[in-house]
């Protein structure tokens, strides 16, 4: 949809921010640009809606030259966010929002109608709708900010380190937010960071740039992180990234024990018939089947056990859900080097051993690619 070709940025004092730059920006999807502080990253976002004028090469956008339309017309194609919001101060949340449908023409009410719903989209509680900016907090108003892009339904949302000042709780859930969001409307998103953590997470491409504007890499997250084009790009990406492409591969293939497994309540035969030479430990569930904890066998009284003097079981993952890297996390935190996996209620619907999850993660490293293409169901999980 908006194809960038060979455009260089050269600013009067003969700053070179953006060195011929050729690529292509996917429909219906998430294209991360990510890079140092100056590499080019702001200039790139603001030719494509002409706040800033390209010194050679074009943009097109659905096969035309963006030069060759009014520019009113292509930035109301485009909604447009930026860091700390941008939002008017004086106008109330409502009429912040609805800045873009009453400047088409649209009356008071439909503009406000339209705010009222894009409240709820972004997450925002409607009580806040006659609230002023310096009345919510950073998160909200980044929501906020949100909205009142999304408020004249553009196909295109150009957004500039949009999360970058908010504390990374809140990041988390604008994020989520974001890939919801992105999941329902299908927008085309151009996203600004500098933090890689972020491109990876929501891109469904990234473009890695290097100072001097220069393109390092373009390619999706899995990509990225199992194939680095060079020193820069793996430098970039940091020293964990073999562990971080575990998120793009799904914990649903795990094969889960469901032996060693006893409840609260557990009779000696049933604690005896559940214990396994290869398994040391058994997990006790409560009589709903949730967790509880791990024990010996030879530790648990039969009828009556002592939930007080089992060894905990760290952090379940949600099997089918998340990802190997959540399998193995869990098993790390884990005191007895297993995983309790759960299902969407909570209950347990399996154990795995450390081990296990190492052979699965050397498949799937040995696979390689080809499962990239389920990755975007694995990593809105974690
Ligand atoms: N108006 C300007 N005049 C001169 N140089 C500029 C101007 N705006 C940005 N630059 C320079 O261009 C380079 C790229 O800037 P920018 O696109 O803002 O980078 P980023 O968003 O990746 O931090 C930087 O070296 C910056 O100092
Ligand atoms: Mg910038």
């Amino acid at each position: 949809m908006i194809r960038i070709d060979s455009v260089t940025k050269r600013y009067p004092d003969g700053t070179v921010a953006v060195d011929n730059l050729s690529l292509e920006i996917p429909d219906r999807s998430i294209t991360v640009f990510v890079g140092p502080s100056g590499c080019g990253k702001t200039t790139t976002l603001r030719m494509i809606n002409r706040m800033i004028e390209p010194s050679e090469g074009t943009i097109t956008l659905d096969g035309k030259d963006i030069t060759q339309q009014p520019v009113n017309t292509l930035r109301r194609s485009m909604g447009y966010v930026i860091q700390n919001a941008g939002l008017f101060q004086h106008r109330t949340i409502i009429d912040n929002i609805a800045t873009v449908p009453r400047l088409l023409g649209w009356s008071k009410d439909k503009a406000r109608a339209r705010a009222r719903e894009l409240m709820e989209r972004v997450g925002l509680d409607g009580a806040l709708a006659k609230r002023y900016p310096y009345q919510l907090s950073g998160g909200q108003q980044q929501r906020v900010g949100v909205a009142r892009a999304l408020a004249a339904d553009p196909p295109v949302l150009l957004m500039d380190e949009p999360f970058s000042a908010v504390d990374p709780v809140v990041r988390k859930g604008l994020q989520d937010e974001l890939l919801r969001i992105q999941g329902e409307l299908g927008k085309t998103i151009v996203f600004v960071t500098h933090d890689i953590d972020e491109a990876v997470k929501i891109g469904t491409m990234v473009a890695v740039m290097r100072t001097g504007g220069h393109l390092a890499q373009f390619a999706p997250p899995a990509e990225l992180l199992s194939n680095p084009a060079d020193a820069f790009v793996e430098d970039f990406l940091g020293a964990d990234r073999g562990i971080r492409r575990l998120s793009f591969f799904s914990s649903a293939g795990l094969d889960l024990l469901t032996t060693p497994i006893v409840a609260v309540d557990a009779t000696a035969e049933q604690i005896a018939g559940r214990s396994a030479k290869d398994v040391p430990y058994l997990l006790v569930t409560d009589v709903d089947g949730k967790p509880l904890g791990w024990s010996e066998p030879g530790a648990l009284t039969a009828g009556d056990i002592d939930t007080a003097r089992l060894l905990p079981y760290g952090r379940p993952f949600e099997h089918d859900k998340e990802s190997l890297r959540a399998a193995l996390d869990c098993a790390v935190l884990s005191p007895t080097g297993w995983a309790v996996a759960v299902g969407a209620d909570g209950r347990v619907a399996g154990v795995v051993s450390q081990q296990t999850i190492g052979e699965a993660i050397r498949t799937a490293h040995a696979e390689g690619r080809s499962d990239a293409d389920d990755a975007d169901d694995a990593k809105v999980a974690g």
